[in-house]
């Protein structure tokens, strides 16, 4: 049931993603570096974010994710597109939220204590250049405003891009 009180803890949450987007912002400030703003991406999601335990990238390589900056423990490296969470945000270009893992046929486990996941795909003209993967030890952590808060925060990681800076996706590279 849809309470007043969920009404104002997610007011609450739309402003503090609305917060958490202007720290981004700052942070990043002018530089361009992919690898070193998705690392500070991660890192400040990983210290604002209540109740998460994995907050990081992978980046498409051909129809290949490859494991990207991060916080929490080792992951696994390569995902093809299709495969787990991560491969089916990639491949449909949405958004993927999975209340419970255990019942995500496909479910790719790298941390055993991971029970609920979002994946937001970071795309750029309808290409896939990756996702933002974030994970919880708690069951059903994430919801619609989480969706809206963190498809905000990768455009604001996003805007950081010059074209020059985006991964080379091209086809020849993706074969070497
Ligand atoms: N659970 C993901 C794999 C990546 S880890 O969560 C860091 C998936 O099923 O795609």
């Amino acid at each position: 049931m849809h309470t007043q009180t969920d009404e104002v803890i997610n007011s609450n949450k739309i402003d503090f993603y609305q917060q958490i987007c202007r720290q981004l912002q700052e942070l990043l400030g002018n530089e361009t570096d992919f690898v070193a703003n998705a690392a500070n991406t991660s890192a400040l999601l990983a210290q604002a974010l209540p109740d998460v335990n994995w907050v990081g990238f992978y980046l498409a390589q051909g129809e290949e994710l490859v494991l990207g900056p991060f916080q929490g423990k080792p992951a696994c490296v390569r995902i093809p597109f299709g495969k787990g969470v991560c491969g089916k945000a990639a491949e449909t270009g949405e958004t993927v939220i999975v209340p419970d893992v255990s019942k995500f046929s496909g479910h790719i486990a790298c941390d055993p204590a991971s029970r609920s996941e979002i994946v937001v795909p970071l795309l750029n003209w309808n290409r896939t250049l990756g996702v933002l993967d974030i994970d919880s030890a708690s069951l059903n952590r994430f919801d619609e405003d989480d969706r809206e808060g963190l498809e905000s925060i990768a455009s604001v990681f996003l805007a950081s891009q010059t074209t020059n800076d985006l991964p080379d996706l091209s086809e020849e590279k993706a074969q070497n």
